[in-house]
């Protein structure tokens, strides 16, 4: 093969190789690329701590009732539930008080609360997890109470009327601003047959 030759195929490769690069956030991730997929899990995470910032907003200062309710955090919900079915992952968001208790934190969740409260400049912590058929990646952020959550989750007494209808188990209450209210949750698995 002349040097030409040479040349030219290795010209061809690197053009395939930069065309076929991908980036997190694209939706495609380079299989057994783990530090990627860690980027992606960390948005996912920031976009729905972006999306209950913003939807809470529409609520501050106005009455809440039921209508106002499915604007702040059930869509949050929905769209982790959403993201775990597009990825495959497990996509969440857990508290020690819950109000949906499908949010009541596992026991490594708890753990991990546990130590957010105690260190609070923890900006977040990813935890290796073997146990049965699961192993991979398990990314925590914490979820902070700000003042325009107080309308439901402040007071026992002052929450509205269709959260005690909905919730009659509800313990989401009496928090503070600057609380720690919960932590998202992404179980990253190692396995590429359930990435992206
Ligand atoms: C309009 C009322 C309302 C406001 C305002 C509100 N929440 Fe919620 N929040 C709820 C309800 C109701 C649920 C249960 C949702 C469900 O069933 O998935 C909930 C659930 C949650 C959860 C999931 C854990 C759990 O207890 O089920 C977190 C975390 C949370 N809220 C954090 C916040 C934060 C942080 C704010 C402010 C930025 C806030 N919420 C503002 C009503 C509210």
């Amino acid at each position: 093969m002349s040097f030409l030759e040479k040349a030219s195929i290795l010209c061809i490769c690197t053009l395939t190789l930069i065309a076929c690069g991908t980036k997190p956030g694209d939706g495609e991730i380079p299989p057994g690329d783990f530090s990627a997929r860690h980027l992606v899990a960390e948005e996912y995470v920031a976009e729905l701590d972006s999306l209950r910032s913003t939807l809470v907003q529409g609520v501050a200062g106005q009455s809440v009732d039921a209508a106002l309710f499915s604007e702040v955090c059930k869509p949050v919900g929905a769209r982790a539930i959403a993201l775990s079915e597009q990825t495959g992952w497990d996509i969440n968001q857990v508290a020690l008080k819950y109000r949906n208790p499908s949010h009541k934190a596992d026991e490594q969740a708890a753990v991990i609360m546990e130590r957010f409260i105690e260190v609070p400049e923890l900006q977040d912590v990813w935890e290796r997890i073997i146990t049965g058929d699961k192993t991979g990646w398990r990314y925590f952020s914490p979820i902070n109470v700000e003042a325009a959550c107080l309308a439901c989750h402040g007071d026992k007494e002052s929450r509205p009327d269709f959260i005690l209808e909905a919730y009659p188990e509800d313990t989401a209450y009496d928090f503070k601003v600057g609380d720690l209210r919960g932590l998202y949750t992404v179980f990253v698995p190692d396995s590429i047959d359930t990435a992206l």
